[in-house]
């Protein structure tokens, strides 16, 4: 079986050409002359408008998850599968022989409850999901929630609800942390929103030979692995989940450097209540969480790390997704937490990924008699 070789180099504009991957013979030696070729997704590579836009409003979620609780067998979308297969015990299937495409709304209420159950599906071979291009994004996304327009990230144009993540040789238009010992940064999506994601779809359009893979972790056995006594603890904390970091990073002139909605920051419960499965999960994150409401500085700094460190290091929580061509994958941002690996960036290759990140509900606290307000941060703190 011939390997390949990576060859040739990128233009200084993402959307011009790819890498092509030559095959060589079994002694190594090139048998083809180089090629460029258009690439394939040019018209979806990030665009950054001069666009502004008002702040998001509220808006009532009516979870699909819910309609499938009333289903007979809430998981009958799988009856055709040729494999299913569960990644870890408490965290991500894969799934082999199913189209997303041919899902109806029936289907994709289930396919919401399975996601939630499961944190992460992974679905093999979506070439036609794919293939079918951004309108199809959209009205696939909007059967699970409003839509997020992200305030700094780059989108197709024309197309502002697709966030798109995108690196070459020349060029990342990522959130990106260059003077860290790793990569590894485990966040949950936008979570300084009043109402962050819910069931969120990533695909990618164009990947690197091997690397770049994503992690993910299970933020209720993160909060499992804790004590009951310290877990009651913890249902009684809220913290302040803030934008500004991320906005800020585009200010200073990176990824696009276009902040098209003013940062926000809003109060979370550190322990939420998930609205269909009843499960209380882990709201933390290193990205965007910033300070625990309450408790004096030093005992915010430490609780927060602790909770942090306990993430990083739950390998027995986590899996790892490896992606392929045509790869679709579905996560519940309001129990799981995730992390990017850049370990690719020596190939020079490039990685296109595109998400459609539907809104869910405002985080419901475990302990109800938690007062979250209006979700806006106090001033004074
Ligand atoms: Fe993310």
């Amino acid at each position: 079986m011939p390997s390949t070789t990576v060859t040739g180099t990128e233009q200084a504009t993402p959307a011009a050409t790819v890498l092509k991957l030559r095959p060589t013979s079994e002694n190594g030696t090139e048998n083809g002359a180089q090629q460029e070729e258009p690439y394939r997704y040019a018209h979806l590579v990030p665009h950054f408008s001069e666009d502004r836009y008002p702040p998001l409003v509220p808006f009532d979620h009516v979870d699909p998850g819910f309609r499938a609780l009333r289903h007979p067998n809430p998981r009958s979308f799988l009856d055709n599968a040729t494999d299913v297969v569960e990644i870890t015990p408490y965290l991500g299937t894969e799934v082999h022989g199913v189209q997303l495409t041919s899902l109806d709304s029936d289907g994709r209420d289930q396919l919401a409850l399975e996601v939630a159950r499961r944190g992460l599906i992974v679905f093999r071979d979506q070439h036609d999901f794919i293939d079918r291009g951004p309108e199809y994004y959209r009205e696939w996304g909007r059967h699970f929630g409003r839509l997020h327009i992200h305030p700094t990230s780059g989108h197709p144009a024309g197309y502002p609800e697709i966030h798109l993540v995108y690196r070459d040789a020349n060029s990342s238009f990522n959130f990106e942390i260059s003077d860290s010992i790793t990569s590894t940064y485990w966040h949950t999506d936008v979570s300084y929103e009043l109402q962050p994601p819910g069931l969120t779809t990533f695909f990618l359009l164009a990947q690197p030979t091997t690397g770049g893979d994503t992690l993910f972790t299970s933020q209720v056995r993160t909060l499992k692995k804790l004590s009951p006594p310290f877990i009651e603890f913890l249902k009684g904390l809220k913290a302040i989940h803030s934008g500004m970091e991320q906005a800020n990073f585009s200010k200073s002139g990176k990824r696009g450097a276009t902040v098209r909605r003013d940062p926000v920051e809003h109060v979370h419960p550190l322990v939420r209540r998930h609205p269909v499965t009843g499960e209380e999960a882990l709201y933390v994150n290193r990205q965007f969480t910033r300070r625990i409401v309450g408790l004096k500085k030093e005992e915010s700094e430490t609780i927060l790390k602790f909770l942090y460190d306990h993430i990083d290091k739950g390998g027995d929580n986590q899996a790892r997704v490896k992606w392929s061509p045509g790869t679709v994958v579905l996560w519940d941002n309001r129990v799981t937490a995730h992390s990017a690996i850049v370990d690719y960036g020596e190939s020079k290759e490039r990685r296109h990924g595109a998400r459609i990140t539907p809104q869910a509900e405002r985080p419901i606290p475990a302990n109800p008699g938690l007062d979250l307000g209006d979700g806006k941060p106090d001033p004074r703190l």
